[in-house]
Parts: C-alpha cells; structure tokens; sequence
C-alpha cells in the first residue's frame, strides 16, 4: 500500500479555506496537466464564469513569459491559474499582471510569514532569487478590443530543495528560503482569496503604489533584452500603468513594456 503523499493537493480543504469566497464551487484540482493556463483558457472558451480555477500538481509543459518553459515538477511546486473576466480594456494588461504580483505577495506573507519582492514585472524573489512567476493570458475581441477574459497563471516553488542546473543559481524555494515546509492547500486558498480581493479593486491607482514600494528593480542597473540586442540602462521608476521608465547610458529615457523586454540584472538574476 503506497503512503499517501505529503502534502497533496486537497480540494475539499482549499474551499475549507475560501470560506464563503464565491469562487469556491468553481475550484478545479488536476493530478497531472500540460499546463494550467492552458486548461484554464478552454474553460473560459466553453463559457466558464469569472473565478473558474484550475490546480494541479505537476505540469507537464508548465509555460512561462516570453514562450520559456516553467519548470513544474509534482508534489513540489504549486500550479495555479484563474479565468477572470475583467471589464477593463486590453491595455490593463500590464496593470492586471502587476495587481497579481502584488496579490501574490500577500498571500505568501500571509501564510508563510516572509514577503517577497517583485521582479518586475512578474517575479516573485526572495532572498535575490526566484521563488514564482506569473503569466497573465487576454483574449481580445478584435471588434472592440474588449477583453473576452484573462487567464492570472502563478506557479510558486514551495518544497523545491534542488533545481535543473539551468535554473539553480537563481531559483529558490518557501522550504529553502525559510528552512520550514509550508502546505500547498493554505497557499492555493490564500492566493486565491487574494486574487478575488484583487478582482474587485477599484482604487487601482494605490495598488499600484504598492506594486513599485514591493518592486525590487527599481534603482538598479539593468539590461534590457530584446530578441537580438542587449541594452544596459537604469531603472528609474514602475509607471501607474505598469511600464518600467529606464534611462539609457546616453541619457535618454523611455518606458518599457512587458511583452517586449526581458529584464536581467548585471550581475546575475535582479
Ligand atoms: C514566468 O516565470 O515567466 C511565468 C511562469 C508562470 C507559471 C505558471 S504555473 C501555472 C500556470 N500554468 C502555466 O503553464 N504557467 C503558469
């Protein structure tokens, strides 16, 4: 007879944990998927309410920004993605991953008892190192660019003790951060609650603040990376729209969006 696993995945306890949280009935937990975005997005394409979530335990081709692969191994990370159906145009994008990044951070402060910062735009760090990302999904009518529905993905490295040689110097995880293990089943509650507390935001504007007092890329040397160029520039400041303003060594400034860029520090991941 096999041992049940430590710290499975628990649906029944998750919506233990969402209380009376309307998107409690709506809470779908998966052994094994591809990828939780991408089950969530045919979800919302058959007509799934706002709030629909999916969780799994192991993804098999876990999908991160910028077409890289999130590396999602079962029984350790948590895999979590939620259908939203935003009011708010297609240009919010920047600001809706933002908003979660920040919800995010509150969850795991909340029940891990450490906040981490964010790396703009979507990382989760601690301790200098990449405890989660976060992939925002549209779909947008091209009639009126009015925004079918997003798909929040947050994947968070919880029992990871080790790493792909890839990723190892600049992954971590809650177990190798705080020396402590932390259950999945109370972070995919909390994470869940704080992004139901983000979806009814209306004061955006002071979410925002938050997002740039929590961004640790600010007033650092970065390099810009686009498809074939690498561009070393200051960062000066996380604008109310989510764009990071850079100067450039010539001085000249500009905002930079996050489907165009990937952000590295100079010396090493922030
Ligand atoms: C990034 O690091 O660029 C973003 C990573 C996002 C990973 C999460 S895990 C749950 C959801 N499903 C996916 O395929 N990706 C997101």
């Amino acid at each position: 007879m096999s041992m049940p696993q430590p710290d499975a995945l628990c649906r029944e306890q998750i919506v233990k944990g969402l209380a009376r949280l309307p998107w409690a009935q709506q809470l779908r937990v998966e052994q094994t998927v591809d990828s939780t975005n991408r089950l969530a997005r045919r979800l919302a394409e058959e007509g799934c309410p706002s709030g629909t979530a999916v969780l799994a335990d192991r993804q098999t081709a876990g999908r991160g920004r910028l077409g890289r692969s999130f590396y999602s191994p079962g029984g350790e990370g948590l895999y979590l993605s939620v259908v939203l159906r935003p009011k708010e145009p297609a240009d919010k994008l920047m600001q809706l991953t933002a908003l979660a990044a920040v919800a995010a951070c509150d969850a795991v402060e909340n029940v891990c008892g450490v906040r981490p910062q964010i790396k703009w735009t979507n990382d989760l760090v601690l301790g200098g190192k990449k405890l989660a990302g976060i992939l925002t999904e549209l779909s947008v009518a091209p009639e009126d660019r009015r925004v079918r529905y997003a798909i929040v993905g947050i994947g968070v490295n919880v029992h990871q003790t080790a790493f792909p040689d890839e990723i190892s110097d600049t992954a971590t995880s809650l177990k190798l951060h705080t020396d402590r293990d932390h259950s999945r089943n109370e972070l995919a509650a909390a994470l869940l609650r704080s992004f139901f507390r983000m979806d009814g935001l209306r004061d955006i504007g002071a979410e925002m603040k938050r997002y740039a007092e929590n961004c640790i890329t600010v007033g650092r040397r970065v390099q810009l990376v686009r498809a074939d160029t690498r561009t070393e520039a200051l960062a000066l400041a996380v604008q109310p729209d989510g764009s990071l303003l850079v100067r450039y060594d010539d001085g000249t400034e500009q905002s930079v969006f996050c489907g165009e860029v990937s952000v590295r520090g100079m010396y090493g991941y922030i």
